[in-house]
């Protein structure tokens, strides 16, 4: 399973690049404003300076609801590096940006999917990735992890390429759930990745490690 981190935040994204475990990063309007980035060049300036610590794909949101605009600022968004994949809601004009972008070849992640029937379309359309949410499902006390599991095993039934992108992590145990599901990518928060860090007996086991070194110095 890849692991991308969910963030705008550099300062992050450098301590999961740093860890050496990253193969990606997501984006959404909500994780930008939430940087303090204003207006199109400080956006785009933002994102290039993503693509320059991370070596894998970079999710960059069309803020357009209607097909002309996702087609005009996902063109855009495209141009900024070849790391950028192009995301867009799952509506009815997004899924048809979805096709427009995957029969040109640029990469795109089909976002705010919260059903298999969603999925189903996204995959039909070509889309890269698929993002099913699992928290915001967990929220309205649905199982998130189950719809990933769900599409998962639909995508590998009929042979469609799409990778399930587990999106809306909102902790550790939900990334090792993913796992079982057969996710192909967890977009994570920092938290949630230095979590599966956590074990008492590591650090009990090194305090005794430590101690007993000191011994032989
Ligand atoms: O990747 C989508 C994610 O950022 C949404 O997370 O916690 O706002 O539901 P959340």
């Amino acid at each position: 399973m890849k692991f991308f981190i969910d963030t705008a935040n550099i300062e992050q994204i450098r301590q999961a690049q740093n860890m050496g475990i990253l193969d990606g990063v997501t984006t959404n309007p909500s994780l930008m404003a939430k940087e303090g980035v204003k207006g199109k060049e400080e956006i785009f300036e933002h994102y290039r300076t993503i693509c320059g610590i991370v070596d894998g794909p970079v999710s960059a949101e069309v803020f357009s609801t209607d097909y002309e605009g996702m087609i005009r600022e996902g063109e855009e968004l495209a141009s900024i590096d070849p790391k950028i994949t192009v995301k867009l809601p799952c509506t009815k004009d997004g899924i048809r940006a979805v096709k427009y972008f995957s029969s040109k070849g640029i990469a795109t992640n089909c976002t705010l999917v919260f059903s298999v029937g969603q999925a189903l379309l996204a995959a039909k359309a070509g889309a890269t990735f698929v993002s099913p949410f699992i928290g915001r499902l967990d929220d309205i006390s649905e199982d998130g992890v189950a719809l990933v599991e769900h599409i998962v095993k639909v995508y590998r039934t009929y042979g469609f390429k799409t990778q399930v992108l587990a999106a809306s992590i909102r902790h550790t145990n939900h990334i090792i759930r993913c796992l079982d599901a057969g996710a192909d990518v967890a977009t994570c928060p920092l938290k949630a990745i230095e979590g599966l860090l956590n074990h008492p007996l590591t650090d009990k086991g090194l305090e005794i490690f430590v101690k007993d070194a000191a011994k032989m110095q």
